[in-house]
């Protein structure tokens, strides 16, 4: 399954919801995950889980024969929770116009290996970001609660249409909706005539501190916006683990190894942490 994390604006919270869509996924399902930044220009998944990887995006386009899929693998960088990442480049501009086909062949890889692809897509709408689209079973519009980003929304959610993300595909995720208190969720619901799918409260505290310990925010103290995150994962999991179902993961421990059919997917991915 491959899920978009698209920004309504810069600075939303579009790169702290993949990420951690990414690893709570990973730590509710057990099953081999990936979030894979896709900004055009250096990105900030890797830093927010405190990695430093050796390869990215980049290198994959660059230098994998497509002859050799599987070889994708060794591009990728494992973060101590179990979620692998695959982190954007340094070089402005990239990837850009001329990488569509590669980000195509990369994402087609990629799904064929790991049951959850998460991308983190930025906040504009380029050539490689519309194939990202194209691609994904679910987009997440993030939008804050405040003017410029709701009149945002309304016009990428033209855009996204167009793109070919429509109905049950396409949904909005209100983030810091606490913190602004000029419109409540039902105020913007109203005057925007549509439907938000999630809403996350504001805490900077926690997510800052998740940053600055290279973690993901399940890894601190539980908080309101942990819980909220863990719901989002779950929706996007399946009915199999939601809240109070036997597999929903609460009794599982976090060190359990994968299920042994994934691992095997998997043998010979050889992280590369720098
Ligand atoms: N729910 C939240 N509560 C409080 N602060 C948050 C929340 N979500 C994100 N932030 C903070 O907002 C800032 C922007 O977050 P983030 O980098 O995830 O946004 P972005 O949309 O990816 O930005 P960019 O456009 O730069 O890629 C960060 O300082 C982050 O800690
Ligand atoms: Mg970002």
């Amino acid at each position: 399954m491959i899920v978009s994390f698209l920004g309504t604006k810069g600075g939303t919270g579009t790169t702290t919801l993949a990420v951690n869509g990414a690893a709570d996924l990973r730590r509710i399902t057990r099953r081999p995950t990936i979030v894979i930044d896709l900004k055009t220009g250096p990105g900030d998944v890797a830093l927010f889980l405190g990695l430093r990887p050796r390869h990215t995006v980049l290198h994959v386009i660059d230098q994998l024969s497509w002859m050799d899929p599987g070889a994708v693998s060794k591009y990728v960088t494992e973060h101590d929770c179990g979620l692998h990442v695959m982190a954007a480049g340094d070089e402005y501009g990239r990837p850009a116009p001329r990488d569509v086909e590669g980000i195509e062949q990369m994402l087609k890889c990629l799904n064929a290996l790991y049951e959850f692809v998460i991308i983190d897509a930025g906040s504009t709408i380029a050539a490689c970001t519309a194939i990202a689209l194209q691609s994904s079973d679910m987009v997440m519009l993030v939008a804050n609660p405040d003017v410029p980003c709701l009149r945002n929304l309304q016009r990428l959610i033209d855009a996204v249409k167009l793109a070919g993300v429509v109905g049950e595909r396409l949904k909005i995720v209100l983030n810091r909706a606490s913190e602004f208190g000029v419109m409540s969720t039902a105020q913007i619901e109203r005057v925007l005539g549509l439907t938000i799918d999630y809403t996350l409260g504001s805490d900077y505290r926690t997510v800052a501190s998740a940053v600055n310990s290279g973690v993901p925010v399940s890894a601190l103290r539980t908080s309101e916006l942990h819980g909220q995150l863990d719901a989002i994962a779950r929706t996007i999991a399946g009915p199999a683990f939601r809240r109070g179902t036997p597999d929903d993961g609460s009794e599982r421990s976090e060190d359990d190894p994968p299920e042994p059919e994934k691992r095997h997917r998997l043998s010979g991915v050889r992280p590369a942490v720098g």
